[in-house]
Order: structure tokens, then sequence, then C-alpha cells
């Protein structure tokens, strides 16, 4: 039986890791020829090896989302090697939390920013004119539940997060105007165990104490199905953005979160 992407070239930035890793993984099994992306040169290299030993197709280019240099190397490679891109998952994100807003440095804001929205414009602007000639394809957005609510303590996250929500939701209109066949969407996990919640600082986000932001915790409280997401409970929504499956589908939102933004249930003891 032919793979939910068989045939489709896709690349996901932040693929070394968590969420991307799983997208990666899953886009492989189904018949993806896959490029992950990543600043982590450990990760990265390991998991190309992995899927390629069990029979996949998958290269790793390490790459920092911010260089507006390293997009365009990146874009020429990928045409270059494949002479086309079908799905781009514009998955890499930090989140840097802070007590109050007035403990945020200008710098920290300026990063957080440089990676989750600098880094998902700089993912459209070098990737849509490949994908263009080609006849079109799928745009994936990571964006989060901190994209659709206020979170205290991450509310310099939050406002990326809410920013690629509407350049989602913009580049879906500009391309449906164009005509160009490419479909453009946002994904809003909610509290999901991954690397990710151990590189938060401690103190942040009202966690107390000197422990890191144990997910499976805060997840049992406050989310409606009482357990944290796994990544490739996220990846699963993934592919069916990338897919066929969902050609009618464009600027929207698909948010996968437990339950978390529909209301809230008694919690649980
Ligand atoms: N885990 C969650 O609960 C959760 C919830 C909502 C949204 N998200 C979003 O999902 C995405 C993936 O997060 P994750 O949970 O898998 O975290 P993760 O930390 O496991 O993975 C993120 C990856 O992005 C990479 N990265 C960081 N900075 C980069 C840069 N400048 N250039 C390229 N790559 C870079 C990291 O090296 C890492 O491999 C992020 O955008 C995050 O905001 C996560």
């Amino acid at each position: 039986m032919a793979g939910q992407v068989e045939g489709k070239v896709a690349l996901v930035t932040g693929g070394a890791s968590g969420i991307g890793e799983a997208v990666v993984e899953l886009f492989a099994r189904e018949g993806a020829t896959v490029i992950a992306t990543d600043i982590d040169e450990l990760r990265g290299p390991e998991l190309a090896r992995r899927i390629t030993k069990a029979g996949g197709k998958a290269i790793f280019l390490e790459q920092d989302v911010t260089s507006e240099e390293r997009w365009v190397e990146i874009a020429a490679e990928i045409a270059k090697r494949y002479g086309r891109l079908d799905v781009l998952v514009s998955n890499a994100g930090i989140g840097i939390a802070v007590p109050s807003i007035v403990d945020m440095t200008l710098s920290d804001w300026r990063r957080q920013n440089a990676i989750n929205l600098d880094g998902v414009f700089l993912s459209v602007k070098h990737c849509l004119p490949l994908m263009r000639k080609t006849g079109g394809g799928s745009i994936v957005m990571m964006s989060s539940l901190a994209g659709l609510r206020g979170s205290p303590g991450l509310s310099a996250y939050s406002a990326t997060k809410g920013g690629v929500r509407l350049f989602a939701k913009s580049i879906a209109m500009e391309c449906a105007a164009a005509g160009d066949g490419i479909r453009v969407n946002s994904v809003h996990p909610g509290i999901i165990d991954t690397p990710i919640w151990g590189k938060i600082p401690t103190g942040a986000t009202g966690n107390q104490g000197n422990a890191p932001i144990d997910p499976e915790e805060r997840a049992r409280v406050v989310t409606p199905l009482g357990r944290a997401g796994q990544a490739a409970e996220i990846a699963g929504g993934v592919l069916y953005l990338a897919s066929d499956a969902s050609r009618y589908v464009t600027g929207t939102e698909l948010v996968i979160d437990g339950g978390m933004n529909a209301g809230g249930v008694p919690r649980r003891a």
C-alpha cells in the first residue's frame, strides 16, 4: 500500500528532536523523502542514519533558521538534489520563560522572535518559489495552544505563536489568490512531552522550586484528558495536513491538546 506522503519531498526544520523528529520519522515511514534541518549536529545526522538504515529516505542538513544566508543555501541544495519541494514544516522553536514580563531582557525577546517568527518567515520566503515551480504543496507551521490563549510567564513565546497563527492564514490567502496549489495551515499542540520543557529555566511560568517543569505532572492537572501528549500524536496531525487527505484544507488551525482549549474539567487528585 502506498504511504500517505509517498513520493513527496518534505523539509522539516527543528527536525532533530521532539515533535520535529517524530514528524521526520513518520513522513519517512509514509514514503516521503525527508530533509531534516536543525542546529543540533549530533542528533540530526544520527536520525538520518537511523531512517536510512530502516529503508527510509532522509538526509540531515545543519541549519540555524534565523540565518537568511543559510536559507538561500538550503533552498538551493534542495533544488539541486531533488528539483522540487512538496511539503514545508516550519517547526523549529524555543520557549523563553520569565516569572514576569518586566524580567525579560530585550535580547531574550529578540531571540525568541528571531527563532519562532523570523525563522518561519524566512522558511516561507525561501521555499515558496521552489514549491510553486512544481505546482503546489503544503506548508505546516508549528504554532501552539499558547498562540490561541494567554500564557503567564510565556508572553514572548505566546506573541510569536500568535504571530505564526495569523502569518499562516495570511500566506494561505496569498497562495489561494495566486492559485498556486499551495495550502498553508498551523498546528497548535498543548502540553507535549518533549525535551523543550527541560530547556525552560527553573522558576519561570509559575513552577515552584528548582526542579525543571515536568510536562506530565503539569498536564495531569490542567489537561482534560489527564496526561501530556506524545510527539507522535502531533506528527499524526502534521501528516494529515501534509498529505492529499487534507486537499480542501487551508488557512485553518489544527488544535491537538487533549481538550485544553475546549474548557476545563474537575481536577484529578
Ligand atoms: N512540546 C510542547 O509542549 C509544545 C507545545 C506547543 C508547541 N510546541 C512547538 O513545537 C515545536 C517543536 O518543539 P519541541 O517540543 O519538539 O521541542 P524540542 O526542543 O524537542 O525541539 C525543537 C528543535 O528545534 C531546534 N532549534 C532550536 N533553535 C533552532 C534554530 N535557531 N534553528 C534551527 N533549529 C533550532 C532544537 O535544536 C530542537 O531540535 C516548537 O516550535 C515549539 O514551540 C511545543
